[in-house]
């Protein structure tokens, strides 16, 4: 039976007649643990998953996490890495072997592009991008070595979507895994596990977290796939989550659905007032209506977070580059998720040196309205737009 989110946030996991029936879980700092005799450590070490041998398997207070994020997914299992972009790393490589080919959407997270362009074809390992909106170009690129079909709904700059069950039933057709960048949304407005997708992966610093401070990834998926990355990946390269980390994130999982709520009512709020202003030739948000992907998001997502794109109409780039900086209670920075409100203004990543210009427009900019007060953030961004 699926457990209450209420239970999975307070209670599941937690084992708090074990540290004096403390509330909060306590930080186990510790990289090893000692066994009463052989027999004990050589059960542990068949099970090292779930036993409590050395901290780079497993720690009890980054378990405790682990439990929760993927009760939250309504997967068996999870596995917690130092970052997003490793937990998407580890994916795709367990994935995998030398000669394989991934099918990836277009225009993913910029580091899971990475991955496949630059890196895995070292190893032999091909892919193509694909309009993942377009099953039938998904299909043609379907060829006798295709392993995995990856996964990002909503992107996180323009808002893409593909239609999740299509992709999934497409993929066991060809007896490919499935695998999401499912950030955009949080566990909270999506759970591909119940549209039958194979692996769900969280950078946890956005949303799960969602205090700015700390960096860290998740794997959810079938125990079949938990147990084999575990062993794989996960023990191999090592990029584990300390449970200093751990705990924090803890902290801020509490709280992840009050958030998420505020997020978007704050967004719908924002958004509503800004549409139609002379300064803004489109905006871009999963759940307006004019959204061009509108009825799939309203579809298989119950919610949608703070994240919302604008076109500027205005002339050049010193001219938008001028308006963002008479803009103050928005931060000018990368992420995402956290309780401030962000800004990231494409124009600044064009013409730098060494460095290709970005795909998206210069005229768009990435907002994020974080737990501020709407008002508060609307007032700063109209001052700015209705200014000279
Ligand atoms: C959609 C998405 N996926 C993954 C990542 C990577 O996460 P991390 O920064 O935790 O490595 C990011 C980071 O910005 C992201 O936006």
């Amino acid at each position: 039976m699926e457990e209450h989110i209420s239970y999975i946030l307070n209670d599941l996991g937690e084992h708090r007649e074990k540290y004096f029936n403390a509330m909060s879980p306590p930080i186990i700092q510790t990289s090893n643990f000692v066994f009463p005799n052989v027999a004990d450590f050589q059960a542990a070490i068949l099970d090292e998953l779930n036993a409590h041998i050395y901290t780079k398997g497993n720690n009890p207070t980054v378990e405790i996490l682990r439990k929760k994020i993927a009760a939250l997914e309504g997967t068996d299992d999870a596995l917690l890495f130092a970052s997003g972009t490793a937990a998407i790393s580890m994916t795709i490589m367990h994935c995998v072997g030398q000669g394989d080919h991934v099918i990836c959407v277009r225009h993913p997270y910029s580091w899971t592009a990475t991955v496949l362009s630059k890196y895995l074809v070292k190893f032999g390992v091909t892919h193509d991008f694909v309009d993942g909106s377009d099953l039938k170009a998904i299909e043609a690129l379907i060829k006798p070595n295709t392993k995995l079909l990856f996964l990002e709904s909503p992107n996180t700059f323009t808002y893409e979507l593909q239609d999740i069950p299509a992709c999934v039933a497409l993929a066991k057709k060809h007896n490919l895994l499935t695998a999401i960048d499912n950030s955009h949304a949080s566990p909270i407005f999506q759970q591909p596990a119940k549209m039958g997708v194979d692996i769900i992966i969280h950078s946890v610093t956005k949303y799960i977290n969602g205090h700015s401070d700390v960096v860290a990834g998740v794997v959810c998926s079938h125990q079949q796939i938990i147990d084999k990355m575990f062993i794989d990946e996960y023990m191999i390269l090592g990029g584990i989550l300390p449970p200093q980390e751990a705990a924090l994130i803890l902290r801020g999982l509490r709280t992840l659905p009050i958030r998420m709520e505020r997020v978007q009512k704050s967004t719908m709020q924002i958004i509503a007032r800004l549409k139609g202003h002379p300064k803004i030739k489109k905006l871009l948000y999963p759940f307006d209506p004019d959204f061009p992907q509108y009825d799939l998001a309203r579809k298989q997502m119950s919610g949608c977070g703070g994240l919302f794109t604008i076109e500027f109409d205005l002339p050049d780039k010193d001219s938008l580059l001028k308006l963002i900086s008479s803009i103050k209670r928005w931060k000018i920075a990368v992420s995402w998720g956290g309780h401030e409100a962000l800004m990231l203004p494409i124009a600044a990543l064009y013409d730098l040196p060494g460095r290709d210009n970005p795909h998206i427009p210069w005229s768009f900019v990435r907002f994020y309205v974080g737990l501020e007060e709407p008002d508060y953030l609307l007032a700063d961004l109209l001052e700015a737009m209705d200014g000279e």
